[in-house]
């Protein structure tokens, strides 16, 4: 008999009951807190599992309870969201999705597993794989952005990141792929609304990503706190079981939202937390995250005959499989058991740094105003966000402290020794405070430039932070009009530097200002990328993943939409458009300016009649025609002019970069499997329709930018 058979076989109700247990200690608040001593319960059996428990020292003191002090020595899985790095902060997934580089997606979940690992932890609740069209829904800020062709390319980096080759050794974590399934399609992008969608749009948009990671081998996935169309995900049997487990395979391990089981009750669908375990287990859901509703529920309903032994057993042997798979049983304390080399760490900052850069999105740069000359001998530095080193870390930061953090002020003076830098914050984040205002327009005389650092606190995207208005926050909006009034009549440009966990509707600012970069929450060197970008030590090269509203009325916005059959003109009043507003966004998915300027052309596109088992495979020819060295990053978009279902105006398929000295040519080439072409037919199973495809080729989700060739689907 094997150890889990063993197991299994000597387990009291109780001790089955904790392995389907996890329990949040002080680390970290990240839901409603439920008081309670974990110490008792863990040498009890009763809690098999942690959150938010972090420190080599503290996981061992506990990990020691449950191995050498209970009756079976089971040791504890332990998980934190180490969502975007652990102590050292990378840029918030939304921004590192702007690289489109799947190797950096992976090097950093790597690097922060080592991190995450070295301070005990097993488990990570990442990657965070919510495809998101509405800014105004706070986690947008955690995701992949508006794709899911791009989601399904994260979830694969990152998964193969965080569990690296072997889920045993260690410094590898579990990853959790979350929240399973369309959370980002809350109703008007309010945290925790209800999700009512087509099953086309779940099946097309939302679930490619979670395929992708269970295709890659992710150890967990967490349900999402919503319900679709009136089943909440936690206890939705057709999603979780029939899709996930059955239809897509996945063997792991469920593990409930944070006391979304208890929360059953408010979603009206369970009487009591009896009720209520009895739906998520017969879900298949196996690990109960703070509901306590397994561990207080499932014994009453196992006595009203709502649930089996047999069924507990199932959960149960899943989680010690993890456990198993992780090595745990073999050695529960070898993550922590070693402090991680010095050395390691400073690559690892270098690392944050590189990434940073490359995920800042230049939205726009009026007569090259950066980079800025060497000559400069006097900048005015504004803003809220200008030595704000808690903010730079974004939303779930891990275990990064406050301080630590390279805030813009120290990365110009860093970047910048010899230039006097005037440093004034003029206003607050949020606060209604105008006190600061007048100090900070005096620091503008006499600058050669000014860099105006605005935008959101870290707390103002990621959970519980929806926003309705998507402007500044505070009274930010004054203070920059008056900074752009006082800068015109000095005739002296103005940088604005913007933070937030997600596009901003601020078309004002971008017609203001000179040079405008979207920094997303860059992390830990969030002040060196800042100003290795603004010196020109870099170009920037990062892309928008999600597209810019012109307005709040515009959203869900993005670049994926089916057609309409009245598609705008601006001659015909009965089309689809808005009196107030252009249609398009302000700056479409993929968009980003570079210190080099770059046209495409000669597009040739091969074999024109492709059989489902051929590959597609393009050729664009790119030239800078710039100033300055950059990269360029080219996209690759399809188009089914003629299905028997409605087709996406546009959907990714490929990208590639180059990177171009001025005046030099390149030849990028994209490629993908034409059985990629393949869509859900009228009965929503995969079709392989003959026929003209579109192959649209450039620098973004623009069809006035795109070169397009046609091709031939055929038998
Ligand atoms: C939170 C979040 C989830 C997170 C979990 C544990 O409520 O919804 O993303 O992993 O609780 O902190």
């Amino acid at each position: 008999m094997n150890r889990i058979e063993r197991l299994l076989s000597s387990m009291t109700l109780s001790e089955k009951l904790g392995q389907l247990t996890m329990t949040a200690c002080g680390h970290a608040v990240t839901g409603p807190t439920i008081a309670g001593d974990s110490t008792a319960a863990i040498k009890s059996g009763a809690i098999g599992n942690l959150l938010n428990l972090v420190g080599a020292q503290d996981v061992r003191d506990m990990q020691k309870l449950a191995v050498e002090e209970s009756r079976l020595g089971i040791p504890l899985l332990i998980g934190y969201d180490v969502i975007h790095g652990h102590r050292t902060v990378f840029p918030v997934p939304l921004a590192e999705a702007g690289l489109f580089d799947p190797a950096t997606w992976t090097l950093t979940a790597r690097e922060a597993a080592k991190e995450a690992a070295a301070d005990g932890l097993a488990l990570t609740f990442a990657p965070m794989l919510d495809v998101a069209r509405d800014p105004r829904w706070g986690r947008i800020a955690e995701g992949p952005g508006e794709d899911p062709w791009l989601g399904m390319r994260i979830a694969a980096a990152k998964v193969r990141g965080f569990q690296g080759d072997d889920l045993s050794a260690a410094d590898a974590v579990a990853a959790c792929a979350k929240h399973y399934c369309a959370y980002g399609a809350v109703m008007a992008g309010r945290e925790y609304a209800s999700v009512d969608i087509s099953e086309r749009t779940v099946l097309e948009v939302h679930m490619p990503p979670f395929a992708s990671a269970v295709h890659a081998g992710v150890a967990c996935i967490m349900p999402a706190f919503t319900d679709l169309a009136g089943v909440p995900m936690t206890a939705n049997a057709a999603m979780l079981r029939d899709w996930l487990r059955d239809k897509l395979g996945f063997d792991g391990v469920i593990i409930s939202d944070y006391n979304a089981i208890a929360e059953l009750i408010h979603h009206g669908v369970a009487a009591d937390k009896a009720a209520a375990a009895a739906l998520a287990l017969q879900a298949g859901v196996d690990i109960d995250m703070m509901a306590d509703a397994y561990r207080n529920g499932l014994p009453i309903a196992l006595q009203r005959g709502l649930v089996t032994i047999g069924q507990i057993d199932t959960s149960v042997r899943r989680v010690l499989k993890l456990k198993e798979n992780l090595g745990l049983f073999e050695d529960p304390y070898r993550r922590g058991a070693r402090a991680e080399d010095p050395a390691e760490l400073l690559k690892r900052r270098e690392l944050a740094r590189e990434v940073a850069v490359r995920s800042i999105v230049m939205l726009k740069n009026t007569a090259s105003t950066l980079p800025l000359s060497a000559s400069v001998k006097r900048l005015a530095l504004l803003g809220p966000l200008a030595d704000a080193s808690p903010e730079m870390r974004g939303p779930w930061w891990g275990a990064a402290g406050e301080t630590g953090q390279i805030t813009v002020l120290e990365g110009l003076r860093d970047a910048f020794p010899a230039v006097e830098i005037t440093h004034a914050q003029g206003v607050p984040i949020a606060a209604d405070d105008v006190s600061g205002m007048s100090a900070a327009l005096q620091a503008c005389e006499g600058a050669d430039a000014i860099v105006l650092c605005a935008g959101e606190a870290a707390t103002m995207s990621g959970e519980a932070a929806s926003r309705a208005h998507l402007g500044l926050p505070g009274v930010q909006r004054s203070f920059c009009e008056l900074v752009f009034a006082r800068a015109r009549q000095l005739n002296t440009p103005v940088i604005v530097v913007l933070f937030s966990g997600r596009p901003l509707v601020v078309p004002w600012l971008i017609e203001a200002a000179d040079a405008v970069l979207a920094a997303w929450f860059p992390g830990s060197e969030a002040g060196h990328a800042i100003a290795d970008l603004i010196v020109g030590r870099a170009s920037p090269s990062g892309r928008t993943p999600v597209s810019w509203p012109r307005a709040a009325g515009q959203v869900p916005i993005f670049f994926g939409e089916r057609p309409s059959g009245r598609p705008a003109a601006a001659s015909d009043h009965f089309t689809s458009k808005y009196l107030d507003v252009a249609n398009d966004p302000l700056f479409p998915f993929g968009f980003g300016l570079t210190y080099g300027k770059f046209e495409f052309g000669n597009l040739r596109v091969s074999p024109h009649a492709v059989r489902e088992s051929q590959m597609i495979e393009a050729l664009i020819d790119v030239t800078n025609v710039g100033a300055g060295e950059a990269e360029e990053t080219v996209f690759l978009f399809t188009h089914d002019v003629l299905a028997s279902v409605a087709r996406p105006l546009l959907e990714l398929k490929a990208f590639a970069k180059i990177k171009l000295a001025p005046g030099a040519r390149g030849t990028v080439t994209l490629s993908f499997a034409a059985a990629e072409l393949r869509f859900l037919g009228l009965s929503l199973q995969p079709v392989f329709e003959f026929g003209e495809i579109e192959i649209l080729v450039g620098p973004c989700a623009d069809r006035a930018k795109l070169l397009r060739a046609v091709v031939q689907l055929t038998p």
